[in-house]
């Protein structure tokens, strides 16, 4: 209705009134916060009979840019994959990224991904100018890592460290980078890399609100993400970090199922992969319980109770609950 009357006939016909108030978006509680955009619109329209509209608007202004300069050790896969999530979402500038890797090809990568992001050779031009930094190097290379990050932070309680090394506890990061040191601990997982991760993460005593809320906002440039206790970190490992690979073995056994009863591997593979992606969707998005998902789509004497039979017969379920248990059981042996 709005649409169809100009603002001039507003501003002008007796037989129309309007009063509109914008509120001012809330106060952001940190600079990096998102602030909320929220309006009242009340409008007065005076025909034969007055009608009154009252709405009131909540919502976010979308993304608002992170001013701290970002930096990575290890330029490898996870980290241009989080850098690409925090560029793609209009987060953090390029200008304000920075990596580093004593190899090039991973150098060159990175900055070709990333276009106007800085790379380097040495970690210390990382560190030198990081305020949120990255440890994404694999866990073999931490202890050698984390003695040059000391040495090169002027200021380690002035950078937040995220680091993503598999069974690195925060104990060990806090050794070598002092009790204050403010930290956060991410266990990532591989489909980060097409944005579509399942993150766990926990942080010290010592780190700030504002850095929770910081790392979540950025983290969620790249999948679901939640703030756990450490001792859950690995319960995390033993799902969704390791859970990508019995995704896999499950899509490749429908896909095989579909190939012996004949279609082709291609459309096998394609339909196995769409059907996972279709079925997280709906748990995800419908949020109902398993049960009556599962109900809706097995009736009676039909072919999915059919197949659900052999499933349970061959004991599906209890091998992937014991799958999870033992990859968590391995991820706390490996971290000792
Ligand atoms: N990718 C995943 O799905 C996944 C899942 C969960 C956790 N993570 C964790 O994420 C971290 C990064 O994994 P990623 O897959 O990104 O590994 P990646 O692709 O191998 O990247 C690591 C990079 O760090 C470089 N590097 C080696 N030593 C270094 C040093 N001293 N200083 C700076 N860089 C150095 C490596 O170079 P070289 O290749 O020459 O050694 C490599 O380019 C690991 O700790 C891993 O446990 C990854």
């Amino acid at each position: 209705m709005m649409g169809s009357l100009g603002e001039q006939r507003w501003m002008q016909d007796e037989k129309f009134a309007k009063s509109t108030n914008f509120a001012q978006p809330d106060k952001a509680t940190s600079p990096d916060a998102i602030p909320l955009f929220h309006a009242r619109v009340c409008l007065t329209i005076k025909t034969n009979e007055a009608i009154t509209y009252d709405h009131e608007y909540w919502g976010d202004l979308g993304p608002v840019m992170i001013s701290k300069k970002v930096g990575f050790v290890g330029a490898g896969n996870m980290a241009t994959a989080l850098a690409r999530g925090f560029l793609q979402r209009g987060l953090v500038a390029a200008q304000n990224i920075s990596a580093s890797d004593p190899a090039s090809a991973a150098r060159e990568r990175f900055a070709q991904e990333l276009p106007g992001a800085k790379v380097h050779a040495h970690n210390s031009d990382v560190v030198a100018e990081a305020e949120v930094l990255f440890l994404a190097v694999k866990p073999q290379v931490c202890q050698h890592v984390l003695r040059e990050l000391k040495e090169h932070a002027a200021h380690p309680e002035n950078i937040l460290f995220v680091s993503m090394m598999a069974g690195i506890r925060l104990k060990v990061l806090r050794e070598t980078l002092g009790s204050n040191s403010r930290l956060i601990r991410m266990m990532p997982n591989a489909p980060c890399l097409e944005g579509e991760g399942a993150i766990g993460y926990c942080a010290s005593e010592t780190a700030k609100p504002e850095d929770r809320e910081l790392i979540q906002r950025l983290l969620e440039s790249v999948g679901i993400v939640h703030e756990l206790s450490e001792e859950l970190l690995d319960a995390v490992t033993g799902l969704s970090g390791s859970g990508p690979a019995f995704a896999f073995l499950i899509a490749e056994a429908l896909s095989d199922g579909g190939t012996l009863m004949g279609l082709p591997r291609g459309v096998a593979t394609q339909l196995a992969a769409q059907t996972l992606r279709g079925a997280a969707t709906m748990i995800l998005n419908t949020q109902q319980p398993f049960s009556s998902l599962k109900e809706q789509v097995t009736s009676p004497g039909g072919t999915t109770i059919h197949g659900l039979r052999i499933l349970e017969q061959h004991g599906v379920r209890g091998a992937l609950i014991e799958a999870v248990q033992a990859a968590t059981r391995r991820s706390k042996e490996l971290a000792g």
